[in-house]
């Protein structure tokens, strides 16, 4: 960069600076990619496709002060002249978030996806619906939200301590609601891919309607963990999944579709493992139906999944070559690597603990482990048992979301992106994210009223390996 300033400024989304700012397609680029030249004449943006030029106008935001992100900020603003080329190395930059375990009001969802998208990440995994709560609003079907939306409690921490608040919670959204967050991530060049986990962590359906379930009648769940209540397998059942991923087909564009199958216990179907490969087979006819793909978690590996399906690989690392092996186009998010729900630091104020240790280092050296054109990309996955509000949220995301969209965007080093890291803390702070201070948890941080349950690396990795014991077979 040469230092010599030219003066820009923020215009509702039109960035002005005091020569030119012409902004063009260069098809020659990758589709993503761009170049922003910066001169004191003026500032030339081009892009592969309009995605790359929305991420050199991220980039040009970054180069501006912090004050320049802030609400109602005027400017003109100094921004350094030079050339960047740059491009992203995976197409998928994911990151999942959980509004089952705890709703998100619409506001926060659509700040989320802004400053992910700040971060040039490009996919948003909405996973809405889990044993706790059910958060999507289906026509002809309205005890999912009048009942399953809802929980009489909720479990203050890890399982172990069986704390509870006694405070109801719940919330849904309806098809306006989730058109809304579709067009503003749409806007910011982000996809929505939505999920409904099933066949397994489906209480708070079953809740709604016994009659999907295997005779259990009861509320939805309270406490963390996996039900054991499962879908049943018949034809009105299987109606039911398909009219609920009819409707999701109808609110949101994305090719893929989550249908979960994740963790689905098999007792209640009398131990019989062929059920659930059967079950995803039919989703992916249906899905088909609408020119869509399944997209579901690495449990669907097992008994071979659909052959079209993309794999989110979660459990450690090894699903990503399991899928690969299996000709599976594949999303890396092992738990070691992107679980941002696991702690940050061994710290004792650090908010309810668990999962293995986590840092900012540990996620900036994500890689997906496998070399492939299967290997689509990464995400971050965001469980949301320990978070009730966006401002936890932030706690547990901010500032690893910014290492880990550093590691799918194009690698640096972790020493270079630490140099980095203080003023981009600054654009932080002016968004008003709530991120977790690099000098470690606040007092107001800790959760004392919800404990945790730390985890070794060394542990998880043995539970992990017999986790996916059928998947090496
Ligand atoms: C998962 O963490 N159960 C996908």
């Amino acid at each position: 960069m040469i230092p010599r300033p030219v003066s820009v400024s923020l215009s509702g989304d039109v960035l002005l600076s005091d020569g030119s700012f012409d902004q063009r397609l260069d098809p020659s680029l990758p589709p993503s990619g761009y170049i922003l030249d910066i001169s004191p004449s003026g500032i030339d943006l081009a892009g592969g496709s309009s995605s790359g030029i929305f991420y050199g106008t991220q980039t040009l935001r970054q180069l501006m002060p912090a004050a320049a992100l802030r609400s109602g900020a005027a400017g003109p603003w100094e921004v350094p002249c030079g050339r960047i080329v740059d491009s992203p190395r995976y197409e998928w930059r994911g990151v999942m978030l959980d509004v089952a375990r705890h709703y998100m009001p619409v506001a926060d969802v659509l700040r989320f996806i802004d400053l992910a998208a700040f971060h040039k990440l490009n996919v948003l995994h909405l996973h809405l619906t889990d044993d706790q709560g059910w958060r999507v609003e289906v026509p002809g079907w309205p005890r999912l939200t009048t009942v399953g939306s809802w929980r009489t409690s909720t479990m203050l921490g890890s399982r172990r301590h069986a704390l509870f608040d006694g405070r109801p919670h719940g919330g849904y959204y309806t098809a306006d609601d989730l058109r809304e967050i579709v067009a503003f991530a749409a806007a910011r060049h982000v996809t929505v891919v939505p999920e409904v986990d099933m066949p397994g962590h489906m209480q708070a359906a079953i809740a709604a309607y016994p009659s999907l379930g295997n005779g259990f009648e009861g509320p939805v769940r309270t406490s963390w963990g996996i039900s054991s209540h499962v879908l049943n397998m018949t034809p009105a059942t299987l109606d039911f999944c398909r009219a609920v991923l009819d409707h999701l087909c109808d609110i949101f564009p994305s090719p893929l579709i989550g249908i979960g199958g994740d963790e689905c216990p098999v007792e209640e179907w009398g131990g019989d493992t062929t059920v659930q490969p059967r079950f995803t087979a039919q989703m992916a006819l249906f899905l088909a139906t609408r020119g869509r793909r399944v997209f579901g978690w690495d449990e669907i590996l097992a008994g071979g999944a659909p052959p079209d399906a993309v794999i989110a690989a979660w459990r450690g690392p090894f699903p990503t070559a399991a899928a690969v092996a299996a000709g599976h186009q594949v999303v890396a998010c092992p738990d070691i690597s992107t679980y941002l729900d696991y702690r940050q630091s061994d710290d004792p104020l650090e908010p309810t603990p668990v999962g293995t240790l986590l840092t900012l280092a540990d996620v900036y050296a994500f890689t997906p482990g496998v070399d492939s054109d299967l290997v689509l990309g990464g995400q971050a996955n965001i469980w949301t048992e320990h978070m009730e509000s966006a401002r936890r949220v932030d706690y547990m995301a901010y500032p690893r979301l910014c290492a880990f969209a550093e590691a799918v965007w194009g690698p640096a080093t972790f020493e270079d992106f630490t140099t980095r890291l203080d003023p981009h803390l600054t654009r932080l702070d002016a968004l008003g994210v709530n991120y977790r201070p690099l000098t470690g948890p606040r007092p107001w941080d800790a959760r004392p009223d919800a404990p945790g349950n730390p985890r070794t690396l060394p542990d998880r990795l043995t539970e992990l390996a017999e986790m996916t014991a059928d998947l090496r077979r």
